[in-house]
C-alpha cells in the first residue's frame, strides 16, 4: 500500500488542532473570564496531551456583542483577554513548548463600532461607504431584499441618518464588510500580515462561504423543505447570500497572503454538504488548506451513515487535498451532549484514526456534556434573539473544568457560565488519576496516532464488518495495516475478523482494558466499544 502523503508532511496534515475558546479555558485574572495568562499557564497540559496547535477563537479588541467575533481593532487585543505583550508571551511560550498558534480571522463582518464602520455610515459619500454593504430600500420603506439574518430577522438594518439599509449576515452589531471593495481586501491583508509577522502559525477563518454576496442581490428562493420546527434562518435557501461562485477569487487571495511565510495554515469555517465543501480547496489547490469538514456533527449517529459519509467525501476529495474531521465546536452542542457519554468514546476513536488533521474542542476530552443553561443563565444572543429552537450556545461554551476546588480551578471569581454538576468527578485532576477515564482514552488516542504513521497520514479503506452497527476500517501506511473497528450500537456484536487480522494484537479499546491482547478470528465488542487493532507487517 503506498504512502497516501510525503513522509515530510506538513505538521497540518500530520498534527492534530485543539480549538481553545478563550473565554472558558483559564482565568488568570479572576473576573471569571478566561485569558491569555490563563491559557499560557495551562500550555503545559496541551503538550502532555500530544496536541500539536490551538486554536483561539478571537481574543481581538471587541464590544463581546458575540462574544469577540464583533472585531473592532483587528490588531489589539481586548483588555478582557490581555495585551498585545501577553500574546506575544503566548506565541514564544507555545514555540518554545513545540506547539503553533492558529487564530480566528474574522473579515466577513467587524463590530459596527469598528472606526471603518464609524466613518462608513458618516455619511453616503464617506470615502469608507463602500466598505460595507448599503442599498437602498424598496418604495415601501421594506428591506433591499429578502434575505434574513442567521441570527434572526431581516438581515438588513436601515440607518435613518443616510436613509439607506446595511447588510449583515449575523447581528445587526456585525455589519459585512464589500469583499467586492479591492481597499477592503488590502486592508484584511495587512491584518493578516500583521499577526503572520508575529509569529502566528495560521488562520482559521470565519465564515468563509459567507464572503461574497450576490452582485445583483437577488431574493433567496423559499426552502422547499422548510417546516415551523426549524429555526427561521431556514426558510429561505441562502443561494444568493452565500458560497457565490466568485468567493474563491477572495479564498484564492487569502492563501497568497499566507504563501509569502514558510509553513502555515489556511483553515475555513464553511457549512456547506461535501459535494461544495471541496471546491474551498481552491482550484489547483490555491484555495483553504483544511476547508473544515463539520458533516459528522450533522450526520446521524450509525455505522451506516457515518461510513457512507466517509466514503462520499473520500471520493470527493480532489487529487492531492487533505482531508480532515471535526465533532464539535463552541457553535454546536457538544459531541456527548449529541451521542450520550458511551458512544462518545466511540466518536473520540473515530476522530483520531480517520484519515485527515483532527481538531479537538476543548473539554471533549474530559467528557465534558452539553450543559443546561437556566433562562436566567443566557448570554448567547443567538439565544436571546431566536428563543424556542434551541440554537443557544452557551452550553458548549462552559468552562473547562480543571480539578475539584472551587470553581474547578477555572477561576477565582465567578465563571461567567455555570459548570457542570458534577465537575469535582469530571475535571483534569481526577481524569489523570483514572487509567479509564475519557482524558486517559484521548491520551491514548493521541499517542497511538502520534506514534503510528498508518493512522495519522495513512490510506483508509472500509472493511465491510458484516455488521450493521458495526464500522471497520483499515489504515495503512509503509507496509504496516491497522484495523479499527467501532461499534455504533450500546449492545454487544461479534464478528469475524478478516483472515489477514487472524492474530492481531488489540492496541487500545475504548474501555481502557484491552491493550495487549492477541485477537483470535472472532471479535468480541462490548456495546459502545471500539478498537484499534495492529497487523503483523504485510508484504507489498
Ligand atoms: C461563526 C462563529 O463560529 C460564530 O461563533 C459566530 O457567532 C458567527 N461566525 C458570526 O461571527
Ligand atoms: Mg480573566
Amino acid at each position: 500500500m503506498a504512502p497516501s502523503v510525503s513522509p515530510h508532511a506538513p505538521w497540518w496534515q500530520s498534527g492534530i488542532l485543539y480549538q481553545v475558546y478563550p473565554r472558558s479555558f483559564q482565568d488568570g485574572d479572576g473576573d471569571g473570564i478566561g485569558d491569555l495568562r490563563g491559557v499560557i499557564a495551562r500550555l503545559h497540559y496541551l503538550v502532555d496531551l500530544g496536541v500539536d496547535a490551538l486554536w483561539l477563537s478571537p481574543i481581538f479588541t471587541s464590544p463581546m456583542v458575540d462574544f469577540g467575533y464583533d472585531i473592532s481593532d483587528y490588531t489589539d487585543i481586548d483588555p478582557l483577554f490581555g495585551s498585545l505583550a501577553d500574546f506575544d508571551a503566548l506565541v514564544t511560550a507555545a514555540h518554545g513548548l513545540g506547539l503553533k498558534v492558529v487564530l480566528d480571522l474574522v473579515p466577513n463582518h467587524t463590530s459596527d463600532q469598528h472606526p471603518w464602520f464609524v466613518e462608513s455610515r458618516g455619511s453616503r459619500d464617506s470615502r469608507k461607504r463602500d466598505w460595507y454593504i448599503w442599498r437602498d430600500g424598496q418604495p415601501d420603506g421594506g428591506p433591499p431584499n429578502n434575505w434574513t439574518s442567521e441570527f434572526g430577522g431581516s438581515a438588513w438594518t436601515f440607518d435613518a441618518a443616510t436613509g439607506q439599509h446595511y447588510y449583515h449576515a449575523f447581528l445587526s452589531a456585525q455589519p459585512d464588510l464589500n469583499w467586492r471593495n479591492p481597499q477592503v481586501r488590502q486592508a484584511i491583508a495587512d491584518v493578516m500580515r500583521f499577526w503572520l509577522r508575529r509569529g502566528v502559525d495560521g488562520f482559521r477563518v470565519d465564515v468563509m462561504w459567507h464572503l461574497v454576496k450576490d452582485a445583483d442581490f437577488r431574493d433567496n428562493p423559499l426552502n422547499p423543505d422548510y417546516t415551523p420546527d426549524r429555526q427561521p434562518y431556514e426558510r429561505l435557501l441562502p443561494l444568493y447570500s452565500t458560497d457565490r461562485p466568485d468567493v474563491h477569487d477572495v479564498v484564492a487571495e487569502l492563501r497568497q497572503v499566507m504563501e509569502a511565510f514558510d509553513d502555515r495554515v489556511l483553515i475555513g469555517e464553511i457549512y456547506l454538504p461535501p459535494e461544495k465543501l471541496v471546491a474551498y480547496y481552491g482550484a489547483g489547490l490555491k484555495g483553504a488548506h483544511l476547508p473544515f469538514n463539520f458533516a459528522l456533527i450533522s450526520t446521524p449517529w450509525s455505522a451506516r451513515a457515518v461510513g457512507d459519509l466517509i466514503a462520499r467525501y473520500e471520493a470527493l476529495l480532489p487529487s492531492g487535498a487533505w482531508p480532515n474531521w471535526v465533532l464539535g465546536n463552541h457553535d454546536r452542542v457538544r459531541i456527548a451532549g449529541r451521542v450520550g457519554p458511551a458512544q462518545a468514546r466511540v466518536a473520540a476513536m473515530l476522530l483520531l484514526t480517520l484519515r485527515g488533521t483532527p481538531t479537538m474542542y476543548y473539554g471533549d476530552e474530559i467528557g465534558l456534556p452539553q450543559v443546561p443553561i437556566a433562562p436566567e443563565q443566557v448570554r448567547d444572543p443567538f439565544e436571546t434573539n431566536v428563543p424556542g429552537y434551541g440554537v443557544g450556545r452557551d452550553g458548549c461554551r462552559t468552562p473547562m473544568q480543571w480539578d475539584g476546588s472551587a470553581h474547578a480551578g477555572f477561576t477565582a471569581g465567578e465563571p461567567w457560565l455555570p459548570l457542570t454538576d458534577d465537575f469535582a468527578s469530571r475535571n483534569v485532576a481526577v481524569e489523570r488519576s483514572d487509567s479509564s477515564s475519557m482524558l486517559a482514552l484521548y491520551g491514548a488516542l493521541i499517542a497511538l496516532r502520534r506514534a503510528r504513521a498508518e493512522l495519522s497520514l495513512g490510506d483508509y479503506e472500509e472493511w465491510p464488518s458484516g455488521e450493521a452497527d458495526v464500522l471497520a476500517y483499515w489504515r495503512g501506511h509503509g507496509g504496516r495495516r491497522m484495523l479499527v473497528v467501532l461499534n455504533f450500537s450500546d449492545r454487544p456484536v461479534t464478528i469475524a475478523l478478516p483472515s489477514s487480522a487472524a492474530g492481531a494484537t488489540i492496541m487500545l479499546s475504548t474501555m481502557m482494558d484491552r491493550a495487549a491482547e492477541v485477537a483470535g478470528d472472532r471479535l468480541n465488542l462490548r456495546g459502545a466499544e471500539g478498537m484499534v487493532l495492529d497487523l503483523a507487517p504485510t508484504a507489498i
